[in-house]
């Protein structure tokens, strides 16, 4: 049997096609889930550009998707079979819930993903799809979700009445940052190459937003801040320096990216003098997966959607997050 498949070929300009592939089959303490929806990460365009480490042709790609158990390998697991379900992208945390261990992968390379028809995973990956969510909410939801639940949440310990700065608000992960933050009660700005995407914000929640591209963005934030206790940013960049002279003592800026690089200078007496923490963060544990669907369900957050497009134009949505326009995940509709 034949399904189709979003793969990274080897093909020099066509890098990612949809290609009719071997539909999988579940072996034991597996299952085949026939899949719904399916959202992008930028990571996805990062793989069809070739800037991630370890990336395999012939793997299809995509990290989140919702579908429902169609079989299973192990009878032990036949409880699963037509539950709409989400999937972990996480496989192999590790035993260190504070890192990563050496074997850990994510969905969607060098793990085939899911933007396909099918998809096998392990059974230890799957969660019910949250009942108040849609399953192109859900689709939505696991990557980012993860991502901004250990920065925002984890790392930086966001509580009512921080003062927290959430950079890019165009992105997927920014946006469940926001609504994470808004959700703990703490006070958020935000940035943006686009004014639009401000308002949009502001509208949302947030308390005031600036123009990264602005000379003297820095300035507008201080003036409407008095300081931040809380940045959450995946920019990097030579905008990342100014985080510092923003920071109130001991605040915390964690960093999950660096879409613009990195920074050519650190004020490091600032930062020991101010006993400010600089954080890194990469997706997070099996344990915080569970507790971010929980955070979501508690505070009904669903991400925002931008458009919803059918497998066979996804081409065109990783177009699209390439130049970034979009405002809410890019979602793929199986069915
Ligand atoms: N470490 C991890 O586990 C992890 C997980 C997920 C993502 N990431 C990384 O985080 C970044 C965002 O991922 P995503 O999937 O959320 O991407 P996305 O949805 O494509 O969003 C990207 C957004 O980044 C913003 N941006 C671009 N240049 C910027 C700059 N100089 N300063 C601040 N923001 C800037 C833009 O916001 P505006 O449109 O508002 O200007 C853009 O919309 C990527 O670099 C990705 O690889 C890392």
């Amino acid at each position: 049997m034949k399904m189709k498949a979003l793969q990274l070929t080897d093909h020099p300009e066509q890098r990612i096609q949809l290609l009719d592939v071997a539909k999988p089959e579940p072996a034991n303490g597996q299952v085949l889930v026939r899949l719904q929806a399916a959202a992008l990460n930028h990571r996805d365009q990062w793989i069809r550009e070739g800037k991630y480490p370890n990336i395999r042709a012939f793997c299809t790609l995509g990290s989140d998707g919702c579908g429902i158990v169609e079989t299973v390998g192990s009878q032990s697991d036949a409880h699963w079979i037509s539950k709409t379900v989400i999937i972990n992208p996480n496989q192999n945390w590790g035993d260190n819930p504070a890192v990563q261990g050496k074997d850990y992968r994510i969905l969607g390379n060098p793990v085939d993903g899911t933007f396909a028809e099918y998809i096998v995973v392990p059974t230890d990956r799957l969660h019910e799809k949250p009942a108040y969510l849609t399953t192109e909410q859900a689709a939505a939801l696991p990557l980012g979700g993860l991502t901004a639940y250990r920065a925002t949440c984890k790392h930086g310990a966001v509580k009512k009445g921080d003062n927290v700065l959430v950079t890019g608000i165009g992105g997927g992960v920014a946006q469940l940052a926001m609504q994470f933050a808004l959700a703990a009660g703490a006070n958020v700005w935000v940035s943006s190459s686009d004014e639009e995407k401000l308002h949009k914000a502001i509208a949302l929640g947030a308390k005031g937003g600036i123009n990264y591209r602005s000379d003297d963005w820095d300035k507008q934030l201080m003036a409407q801040t008095s300081g931040l206790n809380l940045v959450i940013d995946s920019g990097g960049g030579t905008g990342f320096s100014r985080f510092v002279r923003l920071m109130q003592p001991a605040g915390k800026i964690v960093f999950y990216g660096a879409t613009a690089g990195l920074p050519t200078t650190l004020d490091l007496h600032r930062i020991f003098f101010y006993q400010l923490t600089l954080q890194g963060s990469t997706m997070g544990n099996d344990a915080e997966f569970t507790e971010m669907l929980q955070f979501c369900e508690q505070h009904r957050i669903s991400p925002i959607i931008d458009s919803v497009r059918p497998l066979d134009a996804i081409i065109s949505a990783f177009d699209e997050i390439k130049v970034g326009k979009q405002f809410g995940k890019l979602v793929i509709s199986m069915v």
